[in-house]
């Protein structure tokens, strides 16, 4: 009987996620094996919801955003019981090898069967670029991209009406995408989870912004930051009361930039990630993360992965402010 592995995509979902699905299928086939596709996450393998998935039922999704095996969070898989009830599908469903595409809680979620035995390896997907351990999740130069696209639109109608936009992107605890967006679209602030502003600096960078007759000012805000990006338009409104220009308005890009084609960058990491963790499988070497380090595709224990310290940001921040004078 043909080995069998599995793969499942847990979490929120992230452009490339697709890619990696069938980079996984077509490598599991190259080394003989059999690949079943896990629906809903760790949600449908508690419900044993799975089907084979052979080259051709993955042909054509490289290119398409979501995912095909679709994602889910399970409360149940969190508990200790829901964990050794997967323990025992895997074993029904006769799966030797699991690869688990997600972010951070997902990958917690491997380490957890990791712990009760099951060989699995970890794909870091999410557009948060929340995992330290790698220098990039699949599906974060999608969404950059996309909030690139976004700006650059909203700086035309900011600078017809000399108006403030505040922009909040996706990031509960992780700056990331707020902070590469700032420096690639040129805004003139940005606001982080992980760097407190201290009080009364919107209106005190808005005042510098005017007097270098900076057609607009242009704000980025992580989701999760303090101020929030309904607070800062707030704060900017009530002080220019009566005056037209600078008057602000908040644009939420929200889901928007989870969807879309993936990128090439997203395509390629996503492929070569998926075929990685195959290998692993393949050598034995599971109970680890692939990740990217210094450019190239490679792995570490989930554990570490898990622990990594997060960036400060501080040398990139300050590139942020110098570069929007
Ligand atoms: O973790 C990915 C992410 O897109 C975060 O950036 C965001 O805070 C969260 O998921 C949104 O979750 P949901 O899709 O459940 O609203």
């Amino acid at each position: 009987m043909k080995r069998r592995i599995g793969v499942l995509c847990s979490g929120g979902d992230a452009p490339g996620m697709n890619a990696c699905v069938r980079a996984v299928v077509r490598a599991g086939a190259s080394e003989g094996w059999e690949v079943l596709g896990i629906r809903r996450g760790y949600a449908g393998l508690l419900d044993g919801d799975a089907e084979v998935l052979n080259n051709r039922a993955v042909g054509g999704i490289l290119r398409h955003g979501g995912t095909i095996l679709m994602t889910a969070r399970s409360k149940e898989f969190e508990t200790p019981e829901g964990q050794a009830k997967a323990v025992s599908r895997l074993k029904e469903l006769g799966v030797e090898g699991l690869v688990v595409l997600g972010g951070d809680g997902s990958a917690r979620g491997a380490l957890a069967l990791k712990q009760r035995g099951v060989p699995v390896v970890v794909v870091p997907v999410t557009i948060d670029n929340d995992l330290a351990a790698t220098e990039m999740c699949i599906g974060v130069d999608t969404a950059l991209n996309t909030i690139i696209e976004a700006v650059d639109k909203i700086k035309d109608t900011a600078a017809a009406l000399r108006r403030a936009f505040v922009v909040e992107v996706m990031g509960r605890r992780c700056g990331y995408l707020a902070l590469m967006a700032a420096i690639a679209s040129g805004a003139e602030m940005v606001i982080l989870p992980e760097i407190p502003l201290e009080p009364g600096r919107v209106l005190s960078e808005l005042e510098e912004a005017r007097k270098r007759d900076k057609p607009h000012f242009i704000v980025i805000v992580a989701e999760g930051a303090k101020p929030t990006a309904e607070e800062v338009c707030r704060e900017i409104n009530n002080q220019a009361a009566g005056e037209d220009e600078f008057q602000a308005r908040v644009t939420v890009l929200g889901h928007v930039q989870r969807g879309g084609t993936p990128s090439a960058f997203d395509r390629l990491l996503a492929s070569q990630m998926g075929a990685e963790a195959v290998k692993l499988l393949a050598s034995g070497q599971h109970g680890r993360m692939v990740v990217l380090r210094r450019g190239q595709v490679t792995h570490c224990p989930l554990e570490d992965a898990l622990r990594a310290e997060p960036p400060r940001w501080a040398e990139l921040y300050s590139l942020a402010e110098v570069l929007a004078q």
